[in-house]
């Protein structure tokens, strides 16, 4: 046998163990068998390497390189879903959807609604070729690297299934609670931030660089829409039956209905039966079945007619209150965290819970030991939200108080008139503080230094030679790099990164600061105004009132920053590693008010700037850029192939579309 025909013959062997095993469950060969093949698949493939195929099964490890990712426009634009929250909604839907079909009978396709992210494959002569988020729904990212980790997503057709030569399936990219709870433990013991729930997980997961994080992070995927010219079925339900049996993963629970009670009584069973699946849902979606009736029902400008989202209402369940205690954020806001007897809530075991501030625990007159409510929001982090007083006895402990010191430094709190929440005031050396100001100044809108992340200034602040970020700029290559060459590349890549961002321009530099209520918006509106960090710190309260944006609580919180000889040490040794602490000349000159007080909508891709570049432009014009257009958007500037949505909309409300080159004609003057 050929090397050629040896590698194929793998590869199919391969591609379909793969499919056996991630999405039948049902391993036909040990693990020990498959990882021998796929090594000597990936030896043959190194020794050959112009037996290269990107769809290759050795692809699914994913790179440790580095990529951005491309922004593609879909084929067809990725509408939502109209939500319901009642019985009731769902009734008039329905008879909605009877009118409109005008009394022809019709099935209804009942489905989970999978709570992660959604996605759109696309397949050319049976092999992945393309995978996209949603993004806006009307272009997303390249997620192809990424996305050909995730076993259960086949990435060659099986050559016997009859499958048309080009086609798009949609569905959704999930994290097992499984997965997500162990990732969350291995970031706990790290001291890193933890996801807040599954869909966040998934989603950081697939918008990582380095397709081996992806790859390691355990994502699965259920589709649930095919499209395309030639498919093959009348119905929807017939058509992702057809695309299981060419590999792809189709949600087990699908149940084809003919009435409304029928619906019902599926919301009713997997309401409670939901908890016992492997991954996180929050309704269901319910499509009407043919094809044909899809059609004749249509679109409105955001969802389609024939189809709707019920969502399940957030779980409740009691337990009881042992403790409380308190976190310092990175803001110096301080939660108070109760912590209760475990208890099952919508798939997992929770022992800790929000009690959000001082005001919301005396209202509940909260006390240790009571039987406390627990619901999961849209957010996984639970929060406590009432006390069953009824079921009160003599094991009753002491009401819950609220601290009055940082328990991270000991600085007496303060509560801001008007604020929630209390504060640790002590800015310039309470820990969790430092280390927060720190990951502020290097993130993407402040000094954009992504060479470093959470994780290393968490390591470098333990270490103690980095508390501020000002000490960023004087580390040394000996003190962080190790024994072994691998790690002086990355060295020396930490070092370039922080060396560059002495080229983020003022405005960004004076929202790196962290001064607290200055914003990106209003730093650049600072920036612009007084120039330099010179001007800025010599402002009075009146000159600051001035500029435009800037009310009594960020005029305040300015003149107090600059006041501190702490902050002034900070800004001075900022300046003498050669940090911007002015607007530079050319910045000065480009910027105009000639877009002053417009808001301007962007929507399509476009042929000489990014959109992030018009973004900017505009911005350096004076004008506003909005996500979504309403009855007070002044223009849509769009490109080629702009949302039939966003086109619908502005049509209707009479706002003017401005072409790539008219805008830059605009700007001009
Ligand atoms: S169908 C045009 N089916 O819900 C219909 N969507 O608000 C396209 N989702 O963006 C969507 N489970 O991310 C469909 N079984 C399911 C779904 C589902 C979850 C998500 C999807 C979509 C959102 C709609």
């Amino acid at each position: 046998m050929d090397i050629k025909t040896q590698i194929e013959q793998l590869r199919t062997e391969l591609h379909r163990c793969n499919y056996q095993y991630y999405v039948l469950n049902q391993p036909e060969i040990s693990d020990y068998e498959f990882d021998q093949k796929l090594r000597l698949l990936q030896d043959l493939e190194q020794q050959h390497p112009e037996q290269y195929d990107p769809n290759s099964p050795t692809q699914r490890v994913g790179s440790d390189l580095n990529h951005e990712f491309q922004q593609v426009v879909h084929k067809r634009p990725m509408l939502s879903l109209a939500n319901t929250y009642n019985k009731e909604e769902v009734r008039e839907w329905y008879e909605r959807v009877t009118d409109g079909l005008q009394g022809a009978s019709f099935q209804v396709c009942c489905e989970m609604k999978f709570d992660g992210l959604s996605i759109s494959l696309h397949y050319e002569q049976g092999r992945l070729v393309r995978a996209v988020t949603r993004g806006d729904g009307v272009q997303g990212d390249d997620v192809t690297e990424n996305i050909k980790t995730i076993r259960t997503i086949p990435l060659v057709l099986p050559t016997e299934s009859n499958y048309p030569t080009e086609f798009e399936i949609r569905g959704e990219v999930l994290m097992p609670w499984e997965s997500f709870e162990a990732l969350n433990r291995e970031r706990e013991a790290a001291e890193e931030p933890l996801f807040a729930n599954p869909r966040n997980a998934a989603s950081g997961t697939l918008k990582s660089k380095n397709s081996a994080v992806v790859a390691q992070r355990k994502l699965d995927a259920y589709l649930y829409y095919l499209l395309g010219e030639d498919i093959p079925g009348e119905s929807h339900y017939e058509n992702l039956q057809i695309a299981k049996t060419w590999g792809f993963k189709v949600a087990p629970q699908m149940k084809l209905v003919s009435t409304l009670q029928e619906i019902y009584d599926y919301i009713d069973y997997w309401d409670t039966e939901r908890k016992n699946l492997p991954v996180a849902t929050d309704g269901i979606v319910l499509k009407v079945n043919s094809l044909a009736q899809q059609r004749s029902l249509g679109m409105t400008a955001k969802s389609p007619r024939w189809a709707i989202a019920y969502k399940f209402m957030a779980e409740r369940q009691s337990t009881i209150l042992r403790e409380v205690t308190f976190q310092v954020g990175r803001t110096g806001a301080i939660t108070p965290v109760a912590n209760m007897d475990p208890v099952q809530l919508s798939g997992t075991i929770v022992r800790r819970a929000t009690l959000n501030n001082e005001d919301f625990i005396r209202n509940l007159d909260l006390h240790i030991g009571d039987h406390v409510f627990v619901e999961k929001g849209g957010e996984i982090i639970p929060k406590i939200v009432d006390v069953d007083l009824d079921a009160r006895d003599e094991n009753l402990g002491p009401r819950v108080e609220f601290i009055s010191r940082c328990p991270e430094c000991g600085t007496p709190l303060v509560r801001y008139e008007g604020e929630a929440a209390h504060y640790c005031p002590n800015e310039t050396s309470c820990p969790p503080q430092l280390k927060g100001r720190i990951e502020h100044f290097i993130s993407r809108k402040a000094m954009n230094i992504d060479s470093l992340g959470p994780e290393t200034i968490a390591e470098y602040f333990r270490r103690g030679f980095v508390k501020d970020p000002a000490d960023l700029y004087e580390i040394r290559r000996d003190q962080i790099s190790g024994a072994r060459g691998q790690k002086d590349k990355s060295a020396s890549k930490i070092l370039q990164g922080i060396q560059e961002s002495t080229k983020v321009p003022f405005e960004r530099v004076l929202y790196a600061l962290g001064i607290r209520f200055v914003g990106e918006i209003a730093a650049k509106s600072l920036a612009r105004n007084f120039k330099s960090v010179d001007n800025l710190a010599k402002a009075s309260l009146e000159d600051l009132l001035q500029v435009n944006g800037i009310g009594q609580v960020i005029a305040q919180s300015v003149q107090t920053w600059f006041q501190n000889p702490q902050n002034q040490w900070f800004v001075e040794r900022l300046r003498s590693y050669g940090v911007q602490m002015e607007l530079s000349e050319d910045s000065l000159s480009q910027h105009t008010d000639r877009l002053a007080g417009q808001s301007i909508v962007i929507s399509g891709v476009f042929a000489h700037h990014s959109r992030d570049e018009y973004k900017a432009l505009i911005e350096q014009h004076g004008g506003k850029n909005v996500g979504s257009i309403s009855a007070k958007t002044s223009f849509v500037l769009a490109g080629e192939n702009m949302g039939p949505a966003k086109l619908e909309k502005a049509q209707k409300l009479g706002i003017r579309i401005v072409t790539e080159d008219e805008f830059l004609g605009m700007i001009e003057g």
